[in-house]
């Protein structure tokens, strides 16, 4: 048993939720007001002690396991939760390996290392005559003492060896200094000296307000380069990081929404102008990282970009270019195409804005708070702001630079995982195209790798109202037997397990089972499809690595996998699973897998919703009534788009078998 399955075998859900959520009996099931989003007038949240799991109705939509629930209540991450729950279940955590435990000593020295360094910076900002021009500067800026304090702005003197020598006298070695990004060692003249000199210095701290780095700007007017940032090291890894999000983490909460934007002056100056759930990228992409940790507060994200319309264009034309090469020196920092899956797999709310022309967020709230909030209130859509943005740049009359613009947008849309959105999309680039929504649904779109996918068979048009339906008949639903819960779950956990060995050897395998999803139609693989966290994590894990095109199985990362998904890994390798070698199968194969375990899954909420219902008439209570039967409907929609994807399945399944003789 690993340390998770222990640890809920020892608390039971339902005393978790209690502690927070009035609960009521209803039936097999306890209902009571969601605690994830405002409602007092229907009991949306429901837990099931058989299962142990818990699920949303209302607003939220959302659902899982004990682990899930807590990490949402605490907006804690996975690892804190484990700690948290393995000591109130007793469960003794396998220790960190030597290697991982001397890592983290070190990084904390370095975390004290920078503070230290931040408060030193910071007196000779506050009192050296020679910071006077960094004084008059971040005056002339408009940061008030308040924002100086807060940010612990500081300033590097104009010498050599001035942070060296100060630091030496405190006992610090050369090494730790290097290794900490205070100084610099050139090779060729065998010197080493203070990295940061003359400069506004700008402490970055990470989420738990440790000191991790810093960007230190120059004073002078055309200095290069504008921002000097610490070297990269394990603690300082800006893909991982979000200046100000220590501050700004509990304004993110409050307000149900996170601002990104582009630099450290940036969030400062829109702090100082009364907005606080704000946080900067620092020159990198918005990683997926970047996302996960900013998920812990909120779903809602608007990203405020700088108006370098030339960045964006460039973004534009090449999307899936622009994704290998995201990096300062490119010059733009806005990848639609990660974003839009992001958002599928987060089950976010993304949305861009622009800035005017030549300003960026620290200018306009200098200016006008007020021009900030409605500037932030009118963001739109990730999907929606690309068609914008390139149909702005296409002439429609042409139909060769439509198809353009068509087909750089399809994927995002084919992307995006709720279908009604998807249909919303399609309609809103059929209007700006000034073309047929089926008309672009039949567009062959080549894909990365120069391969063109086959085109959709046109589906028959399902009207149910007159016609009969032409697709293939739903196969009959699995007959119910009694107290199957458990049965059932044991064999959707073991085709997620076959699912999760392959990719870990495979990471790629994810992205090619991704788009035969969406050529049927079906939202692509989320952590949600798991149904532990560790699988959610584990998957997560994965679908990072496939993100950022990795081949390599994720063995190869063992030293930074943390304990508890090392254990994972050994013990689903230890079991066998399915040998399957035939490559071209495969993916169909695990692809009919996924929606056999989604559609397990669905059925089995549909059976309980079907109880919840039952005894919700009993109550009278018809508020309850109508709200899961709407939820009703929309899950046998989704089982019909799981019958229906694996009926065509099959179909191709049958074309490719055919093809072979
Ligand atoms: N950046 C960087 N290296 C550079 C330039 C920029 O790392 N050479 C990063 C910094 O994190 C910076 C962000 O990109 O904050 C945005 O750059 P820019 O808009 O030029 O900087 P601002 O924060 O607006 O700085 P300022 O207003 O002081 O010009
Ligand atoms: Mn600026």
């Amino acid at each position: 048993m690993t340390p998770i399955d222990e640890i809920k075998s020892r608390l039971d859900l339902v005393d978790i939720v209690a502690e927070t959520v009035e609960l009521r009996k209803s039936g097999r099931s306890l209902t009571g007001f969601c605690p994830f989003h405002s409602n007092t007038k229907t009991p949306s949240f429901v837990v099931f002690p058989e299962t142990q799991t818990w699920r949303c109705f209302g607003a939220c939509a959302d659902g899982g396991d004990l682990f899930s629930y807590v990490m949402k209540r605490e907006g804690s991450d996975f690892r804190e939760t484990l700690e948290n729950l393995a000591s109130r279940a007793g469960v003794i955590l396998e220790e960190a390996t030597p290697q991982q435990k001397a890592k983290k000593v070190e990084q904390e020295q370095q975390a004290d290392l920078l503070e230290a360094a931040a408060d030193y910076f910071h007196n000779l900002f506050m009192h050296a005559p020679q910071a006077q021009y960094a004084r008059e500067y971040v005056k002339r800026r408009g940061l008030s003492a308040e924002t100086i304090r807060t940010y612990k702005i500081g300033f590097a003197l104009n010498r050599w060896d001035a942070c060296r020598t100060h630091f030496d006298t405190q006992g610090y070695s050369v090494k730790e200094l290097l290794d900490g990004g205070l100084l610099t060692h050139n090779e060729d003249k065998g010197t080493t000296y203070d990295r940061f000199r003359n400069r506004l210095m700008i402490p970055i701290r990470d989420v738990n307000g440790r000191y991790v780095g810093f960007g230190a700007r120059t004073l002078e007017p055309d200095g290069i380069p504008k921002y000097l940032n610490s070297p990269q090291t394990d603690l300082f890894d800006k893909s991982r990081l979000l200046y100000g999000l220590d501050l700004a983490k509990r304004h993110i909460r409050e307000e149900g929404q996170a601002v990104i934007v582009e630099g450290y002056m940036d969030v400062i100056s829109v702090w100082q102008g009364g907005f606080r759930n704000v946080v900067a990228q620092m020159g990198t992409a918005l990683t997926p990282q970047q996302l996960q940790l900013l998920k812990r507060y909120t779903k809602k994200f608007v990203i405020a970009l700088d108006a370098d319309a030339a960045g964006i264009r460039a973004t534009m034309r090449g999307l899936e270019v622009a994704r290998q090469t995201l990096d300062r020196t490119a010059e733009f920092r806005f990848d639609p195409t990660g974003l839009v899956r992001e958002e599928g797999r987060l089950e976010a709310d993304i949305r861009v804005v622009m800035m005017p022309e030549g300003e960026d967020p620290d200018s306009i709230v200098s200016r006008d708070p007020a021009e900030w909030k409605t500037l932030i209130d009118q963001a739109k859509p990730v999907v929606e702001y690309v068609i914008g943005v390139m149909a702005a740049e296409a002439d429609l009359n042409d139909p060769k630079a439509k198809t353009r613009v068509a087909e750089q947008v399809i994927p995002l849309i084919r992307d995006v995982e709720n279908p009604i959105e998807r249909e919303h999309y399609w309609q809103i680039l059929a209007r700006t195209l000034r073309v047929d929504v089926q008309a672009l649904q039949r567009l062959q779109v080549a894909k990365k790798g120069g391969r063109v996918v086959a085109p959709a068979k046109p589906r028959p048009v399902v009207d149910g109202t007159k016609k009969r339906r032409q697709a293939p008949p739903p196969p009959p639903p699995p007959a119910r037997i009694l107290n199957s819960g458990r049965g059932r779950s044991a064999a959707v956990r073991k085709r997620e397990e076959n699912f999760l060995r392959e990719c870990l050897d495979n990471p790629l395998l994810v992205r090619r089972v991704n788009r035969m999803l969406s050529e049927q139609n079906a939202p692509i693989l989320n952590e949600g499809d798991f149904s532990s966290s560790e699988d959610q994590a584990l998957f997560g894990l994965i679908n990072h690595q496939q993100s950022l095109g990795r081949v390599a199985p994720i063995i190869e990362m063992w030293d930074s996998l943390d304990a508890i998904l090392q254990q994972r890994i050994r013990n689903l390798q230890a079991q066998s699973g399915l040998a399957s070698n035939q490559t071209e199968r495969r993916v169909e194969r695990l692809v009919l897998s996924v929606l056999d375990w989604r559609q397990e899954k669905v059925t089995r909420l549909n059976d309980e919703l079907k109880q919840l219902i039952h005894h919700a008439r009993i109550e009278g209570n018809q508020t309850l009534v109508t709200t899961y039967t709407k939820e009703q409907l929309t899950l046998v929609k989704q089982l019909q788009q799981i019958y229906r994807a694996k009926g065509a399945m099959s179909a191709v399944a049958r074309r490719r078998s055919e093809e072979k003789i």
